[in-house]
This record gives structure tokens, C-alpha cells and sequence, in this order.
């Protein structure tokens, strides 16, 4: 069991969130908006709806996977013992090199540092910042 974090929390956020706890992840989940934020598990409950009529996850498994996705309250609690940060906010290079500057400053080296940016460089993106060979896309 890895715990995940996902800054972001949109439509690439949420999903990425529904995936790693789908496969038996801790998910820890921020986002600025605070309706995208408690939205997380409707959305989350939502997607999984054809997936359980089609037989693919059971019913008895949708409260618990939900329960391993917690929302955060800001930078510094979505870091609390990350192994992994995904980054899913929009997609703008300043906001990225800005966050993943306070990011860096809140996980230890080891932890894995990524993007789910779309176009961007990655290199772009981690330019400047103190671990290069944690980045990943
Ligand atoms: N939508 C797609 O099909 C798709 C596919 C592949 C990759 N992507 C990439 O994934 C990333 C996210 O895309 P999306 O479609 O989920 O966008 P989105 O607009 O649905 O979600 C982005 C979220 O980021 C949040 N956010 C913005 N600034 C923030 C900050 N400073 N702190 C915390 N949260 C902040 C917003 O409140 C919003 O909820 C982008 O880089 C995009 O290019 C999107």
C-alpha cells in the first residue's frame, strides 16, 4: 500500500484519484476550489456507477474505496507521508513551476514528483528545482 497524492481535483484529478484507489491506494486529494474539492466522492461515486453494472467492481467495494480517498487542506496536508505527487491542475506553466516549488519544499528527495500535464515540457516545468531525477509525466 503507497499513498498518493493528487494536487488538482478536476476532471483529470478526481479520475486519477478513482484509479490509484480503485487499485488499493491511500489517496490524499487537494484542490483551491472548494466545490471541486468536496465534490471529489459524488463525482467519484458517479463514475463508478457503469462499472458496477457491468460487473467490473462490486458493489460491496465502492464505500471502501471511496473511504481510502481523503481530502486535504492545503499543500502542506496533501504532502503528509506522500510517496507520489500528481499534479492535475490546469494547464499553465507558471502555476506548475510555482507549485511544484512549495511542493519540493514539503517532501522529502526520494518522493516521486509528476505531472499530468498535457503539452508542457517536463523539463520546462521541473527547470530550476533542487531533485531533477524524481520528475515524472
Ligand atoms: N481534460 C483532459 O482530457 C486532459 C487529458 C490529459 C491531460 N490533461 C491535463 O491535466 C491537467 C488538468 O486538466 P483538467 O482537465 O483536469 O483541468 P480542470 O480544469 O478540470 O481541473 C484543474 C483543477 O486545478 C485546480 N487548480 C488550479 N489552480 C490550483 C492551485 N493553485 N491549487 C490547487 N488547485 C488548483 C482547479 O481549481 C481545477 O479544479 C492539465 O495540465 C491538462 O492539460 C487533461
Amino acid at each position: 500500500m503507497r499513498t498518493i497524492a493528487i494536487l488538482g481535483a478536476g476532471l483529470m484529478g478526481h479520475g486519477i484519484a478513482q484509479v490509484f484507489a480503485g487499485v488499493g491506494h491511500q489517496v490524499r486529494i487537494f484542490d483551491q476550489d472548494p466545490e471541486m474539492l468536496s465534490s471529489v466522492p459524488e463525482r467519484i461515486r458517479s463514475n463508478l456507477v457503469p462499472f458496477v453494472e457491468l460487473g467490473l467492481v462490486a458493489r460491496e467495494q465502492v464505500e471502501p474505496l471511496l473511504g481510502r480517498v481523503k481530502p486535504c487542506s492545503g499543500l502542506a496536508d496533501l504532502c503528509q507521508g506522500a510517496d507520489m505527487v500528481i499534479e492535475a491542475v490546469s494547464e499553465n506553466l507558471e502555476l506548475k513551476r510555482e507549485l511544484f516549488a512549495q511542493l519540493e519544499s514539503l517532501v522529502p528527495p526520494q518522493t516521486i514528483l509528476a505531472s499530468n500535464t498535457s503539452a508542457i515540457s517536463i523539463g520546462l516545468i521541473a527547470d530550476g528545482l533542487a531533485h531533477p531525477g524524481r520528475w515524472a509525466c
